[in-house]
């Protein structure tokens, strides 16, 4: 039997302390947050976000805006809020509406209120290691390993995705705390089997149910940070729990599990944020 990973208590744990933290701060923390469109999954996450915000202390100015907005008009509202000076973290919820050009939008935000670390700049600075922000699901992961005293120095890591939001930060995180990180991806041969010489497998590859018991050595750590709904409506990651918790030392859930920790590193990037600007 597995132990699980419980995100949701840590989550807690470490919110508890943002607030504590934020408590003790001259200045506060102030995050906006931007949608553009309607897409129902978005919604949820957004409301969260600021529902987070307020209960650990931080302001929050949210722009729902509708999907037919111009790339211009949201660059132009960037511009702005770039130069508000009770505004430390600006995010733009992603994916965005297909006549935006999402590179464009995040490169518009200074890398100094880039709360979700996906600026270049901020890209670069996880690369040499030498970052103020770090990107928030990888995070996530890597406080649950840390809480659950898992440390990947000198295991094998089998990342599966390699998205600029999860994948390869996540190997880039591991490979800073020392482990050897493999990444996989769609056209990996023998996934299988790479995925088999994983101690801390991190799976992020947006298909429900993909990494199945055989696929999993005997004691590895799981760490699902898939969420896909089926057609019943029910959410389910991208590892199939009933067939991998058997063989592993550690899983996450879903929900549950990874998902809690991208929003509340989150809010450790925007209090992080407000305290460089007031330094
Ligand atoms: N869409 C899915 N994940 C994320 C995230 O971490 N940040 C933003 N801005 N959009 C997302």
């Amino acid at each position: 039997m597995a132990i699980l990973i419980d995100g949701k208590s840590v989550s807690a744990a470490e919110r508890e302390l943002i607030k504590k933290q934020i408590s003790d701060m001259s200045v506060k923390p102030g995050l906006a947050v931007i949608l553009v469109g309607e897409d129902p999954a978005s919604q949820v996450y957004v409301r969260n976000k600021k529902k987070a915000c307020a209960d650990v202390g931080i302001y929050s100015e949210s722009y729902d805006l509708s999907a037919q907005t111009t790339q211009q008009e949201l660059l132009a509202l960037i511009d702005k809020l770039n130069k508000k000076a009770d505004i430390h973290g600006i995010l733009v919820q992603l994916p965005l509406p297909k006549h935006i050009d999402e590179t464009a939008v995040i490169n518009a935000i200074i890398p100094e209120k880039d709360v979700d670390a996906f600026h270049p700049v901020n890209v670069g600075k996880i690369m040499t290691g030498d970052y103020d922000f770090l990107p928030c699901t990888p995070a996530g992961v890597m406080c649950l390993l840390k809480h659950y005293n898992i440390d990947p120095a000198g295991k094998e890591c089998v990342v599966v995705g390699r998205s600029n939001i999860v994948g390869k930060p996540q190997a880039m995180l591991l490979l800073h705390a020392n482990g050897t990180v493999t990444i996989c991806h769609s056209k990996t041969k023998d996934l299988k089997e790479k995925c088999l010489t994983a101690d801390i497998l991190v799976v992020a590859i947006g298909k429900a149910d993909f990494i199945t018991g055989d696929m999993v050595k005997e004691g590895a750590v799981v760490i699902d940070v898939g969420i896909n709904r089926k057609s019943d409506g029910k959410l389910t990651g991208d590892v199939d729990f009933a067939s991998v918790e058997p063989k592993a030392s550690y899983i996450t859930p879903v929900p549950g599990g990874a998902g809690p920790m991208t929003i509340t590193m989150l809010l450790k990037n925007t209090v992080k944020a407000a305290e460089i600007k007031g330094e």
